[in-house]
């Protein structure tokens, strides 16, 4: 890989993003800020860093044979590259809160945004952008998140940590251009988060709703069992896993 490494700067996934209307980047090009100032997370929001505790970065990684409509792939195989990572520094309970949220026990360890770059019907390229707690000790008003620190009481060397991470996303990355994708699914399956147990979900006008996750169909939608025991299929945009 090659690493670029930052002490400051607005978003890893930003400026990636413009330096790639400017060079032609090599594949698995990674991105390392120490600090970002406008750290962006999923659904607009924004994402919260310490310099020096925690990890921020992006990857580029490009596809020759991906269709815009397999953009959730990226999604399932990154988020079981982190977890794996997560497993070989021993990391207990990692589990994938759907559809990309990294945890351990109950507690938030890791956020993923990936913005696609599409050629036609093909998914040309993508950014991946991981946003890590490592060694950090305190989260303000964030009760849900949680630390590599916070979990295990060790400290880890970033590079280390970094190092690690990407290894494992990418290869789980380019497995989705040689091999089936039913690996993939059944393993991303096995990880998720509250799998077989009663939770709660808010719908989007803020209604709750109980049911028991069962998995993801083809198109990365979340497959619940209802209390009558049919199954629905739901968008990101529909639901939210409350607890
Ligand atoms: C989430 O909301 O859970 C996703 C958070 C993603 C944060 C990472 S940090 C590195 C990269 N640059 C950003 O601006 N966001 C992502």
């Amino acid at each position: 890989m090659d690493l670029i490494k930052l002490s400051a700067i607005t978003s890893t996934n930003s400026y990636l993003k413009e330096m790639c209307t400017q060079t032609q980047l090599k594949d698995a090009t990674v991105v390392w800020a120490q600090a970002q100032t406008e750290g962006r997370g999923q659904r607009g929001s924004t994402w919260q860093s310490e310099p020096g505790k925690s990890l921020t970065f992006s990857v580029l990684k490009r596809f020759h044979n991906l269709s815009t409509t397999e953009h959730i792939l990226i999604n399932m195989a990154t988020s079981l590259g982190v977890a794996k990572a997560l497993d070989k520094l021993k990391i207990p309970k990692v589990a994938i809160k759907w559809p990309n949220d990294i945890m351990s026990y109950d507690k938030k360890l890791c956020g993923i945004l990936i913005e696609n770059q599409l050629k036609g019907k093909l998914l040309s390229s993508s950014i991946i952008g991981i946003g890590l707690n490592v060694n950090n000790v305190e989260f303000d008003n964030l009760p849900q998140a949680g630390s590599l620190f916070t979990i295990t009481g060790k400290n880890y060397e970033l590079e280390e940590v970094l190092e690690l991470m990407v290894r494992c996303i990418l290869e789980e990355l380019e497995k989705l251009e040689i091999s089936s994708h039913d690996e993939l699914k059944t393993g991303y399956e096995a990880r998720l988060f509250r799998k077989d147990e009663i939770s709660v979900f808010e719908r989007e006008d803020g209604t709750l709703l109980n049911g028991i996750i069962r998995g993801v169909n083809r198109e990365g939608n979340l497959c619940v069992e209802l209390e009558d025991e049919s199954l629905a299929e739901f968008s990101l945009k529909e639901v939210k896993l409350r607890y």
